[in-house]
């Protein structure tokens, strides 16, 4: 019986509350536009969808947090995407004030929810939401894990000419050029990845996978929604249903994998807490070597936002 807020009916948030529609699985979906009118019109469209695809949860949209009242778990994708030559960290300044702003407008109304941050740069606009918001380390995070994880995945399934169902894989890391694929946690239906491509081609997928969102803003001159939207919404059911799926989430560390006050993607269970825990992988030398980099490349970021 939950009441999802979904903030920005852009690409993405219009994309976030259609896929969830589509589940079934809350009884509310609240989205919310500076543009009143472009959430109306998305959620409109998306209920006179309902007759033909077989759902009942009711959406609606606005641009009046009133609205928002009593929401269990809030999904921020407001903001500006980018655009061809520019990298995630240069949204920071902008995204960062709509966030702080929207965090603090939905906790006039809705005392203790959940919030799943998607506006990039992704790490360090979870920190900007958690810093605004005053809430628990375990109700505030973010999508992107998940995100990486299916691009990898749908690259291998390409490769290897298998259904992207079978392939089971881990990402860790910030939300940029230095996340950290781990191939040694790759599976085809149970069987190490590495068994089935060469070092080379898993190499090559990996470098793709890195600059994956990059490969979708040249193609269509503003970045990804549909993977981003499912990815989500993904999030929001295991935590509606209290299912403890375990993904990739962006949270805040504290002494897990030697880390400490960084907002990095590592495996958590996601229930009805929220992050109900953070799971500790074993990493190697390497890998580990690789996540302390990317974590640094977050941290560096963070300190900008920091000195805004
Ligand atoms: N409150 C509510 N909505 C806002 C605000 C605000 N303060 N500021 C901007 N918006 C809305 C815009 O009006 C727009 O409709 O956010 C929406 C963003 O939609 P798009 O421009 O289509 O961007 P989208 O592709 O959805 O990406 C949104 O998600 O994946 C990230 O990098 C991406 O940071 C970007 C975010």
């Amino acid at each position: 019986m939950s009441k999802v807020t979904v903030i920005g009916a852009g690409n993405v948030g219009a994309t976030v509350a259609n896929v969830l529609a589509h589940k079934d699985i809350v009884k509310e979906v609240v989205l919310v536009d500076i543009v009143g009118d472009l959430a109306k019109g998305k959620s409109l469209d998306t209920w006179q969808q309902a007759p033909i695809d077989y759902y009942s949860t009711s959406i609606t949209g606005t641009s009046d947090y009133k609205e928002t009242a009593n929401s269990d778990i809030v999904v921020i994708t407001a903001g500006i995407p980018r655009k061809p030559g520019m990298s995630r960290d240069d949204l920071i300044s902008t995204n960062a004030n709509i966030v702080t702003s929207v965090v603090k407008s939905i906790l006039e109304y809705s005392k203790d929810p959940i919030i799943i941050v998607v506006s990039n740069p992704l790490d360090v606009m979870t920190y900007a939401a958690l810093k605004a918001s005053g809430l628990n380390k375990n109700k505030v995070f973010g999508m992107a894990g998940i995100l990486d994880t299916a691009r990898y995945r749908a690259f291998l399934a390409t490769e290897l000419n298998v259904s992207p169902k079978d392939i089971q894989a881990l990402l860790m890391g910030g939300h940029g050029d230095t996340m950290v694929p781990l191939p040694r946690y790759t599976t085809v239906a149970g069987i190490p990845v590495t068994e089935m491509i060469s070092e080379e081609k898993l190499n090559a997928i990996v470098e793709r996978t890195k600059v994956g969102g990059g490969e979708l803003v040249k193609l269509m001159g503003t970045s990804a929604w549909y993977a981003p939207g499912a990815a989500a919404a993904q999030m929001v059911e295991s935590i509606v249903k209290d299912e403890n799926r375990v993904f990739p989430v962006c949270a805040k560390l504290e002494g897990e994998y030697g880390l400490n006050d960084v907002f990095v993607g590592v495996p958590v269970k996601l229930g009805k807490n929220g992050i109900e825990s953070i799971i500790e992988v074993k990493l190697n030398k390497e890998e580990m070597a690789l996540l302390n980099e990317s974590a640094s490349a977050v941290k560096s970021v963070m300190d900008v936002f920091d000195n805004m």
